[in-house]
């Protein structure tokens, strides 16, 4: 079910009005992606709990301003979730949504009972060719995602919706938001984190290694990491069923 919010926030969700009963997964996009991204999940766990993927400001089918950090982005989630008054959110990101899950853990501790981190890190350095590659020619910047965002035993037929939305998307809203993974870095304070943290790695992910998962695993006090196996970074469309398994799992150890 597609809907709009506060100041032209899109999103998606599963059940509506949301269930008060029960937690709010707010699942969060990657850097030039959309909530296509979490659709799978959106819907094969709206029987479970509240589901919604918003559309980050300037992205997708969403207006309002593009942020140029994790802290802006992180910023504009907490609106969201107060707009659409969600009841106990959950982040769930990717890549830079995972990097915006970790500063919301981080900087507003009361509001979130837990987390889940996906195929990021606490540190997301970007390869200097991708900013070139976006500034000068995008359907080969898009190649690029291709090429090292899925498991080559990844189906073309899986890939294409996803690849044909990000040729969608701005060049200059992706530019940005690749600056702000290229400057988040919380690898000193993964301790101060005390809510439970699911971390989620792929083994043929190359974008963020699961070395990146690991190091957010051993960080973040009593975190716990499901590695999927002939999966790459974007392991919520190569491996629905996997992923919304170990969220399930996860949703139930915590009483959420
Ligand atoms: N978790 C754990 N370890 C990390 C880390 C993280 N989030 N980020 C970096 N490190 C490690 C690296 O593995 C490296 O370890 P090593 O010295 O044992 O090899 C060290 O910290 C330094 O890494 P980094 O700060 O990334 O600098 P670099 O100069 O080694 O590499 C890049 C820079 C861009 C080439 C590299 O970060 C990379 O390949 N990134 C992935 C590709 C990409 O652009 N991803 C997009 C993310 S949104």
């Amino acid at each position: 079910m597609e809907k709009r919010i506060n100041g032209d926030i899109a999103f998606v969700c599963g059940r509506w009005p949301f269930d008060p009963s029960r937690s709010t997964l707010v699942f969060v996009h990657g850097a030039g992606e959309t909530s296509l991204l979490w659709h799978a999940q959106v819907e094969g766990l709206g029987d479970r709990v509240n589901t919604v993927a918003l559309d980050l400001p300037g992205h997708g089918r969403s207006g309002g301003r593009p942020q140029t950090s994790v802290e802006g982005y992180a910023a504009a989630v907490i609106d969201f979730v107060e707009a659409i008054a969600a009841p106990r959110p959950v982040p769930c990101g990717l890549s830079m949504g995972g990097a915006i899950t970790q500063q919301l853990l981080l900087d507003h501790p009361a509001r979130f009972a837990a987390g889940i981190i996906v195929s990021s890190g606490a540190r997301l350095r970007v390869l200097p060719a991708l900013f070139d590659t976006i500034a000068e020619k995008f359907p080969a910047y898009v190649e690029m995602v291709d090429r090292l965002g899925f498991s080559e035993k990844t189906a073309a037929a899986v890939k294409q919706p996803f690849l044909e939305d990000s040729l969608k998307a701005d060049p200059s809203v992706a530019h940005g938001d690749f600056k702000a993974c290229d400057r988040f870095d919380v690898m000193s304070r993964l301790g101060s984190i005390r809510a439970p943290v699911l971390v989620i790695s792929a083994e043929d992910d190359r974008l963020t290694p699961p070395k990146y998962g690991q190091f957010l695993e051993k960080g973040i006090p009593g975190a716990v990491r499901h590695h999927i196996p002939d999966a790459g970074h974007f392991v919520p469309i190569e491996k629905p069923h996997e992923v919304n398994a170990a969220i399930a799992a996860f949703l139930d150890a915590n009483h959420l």
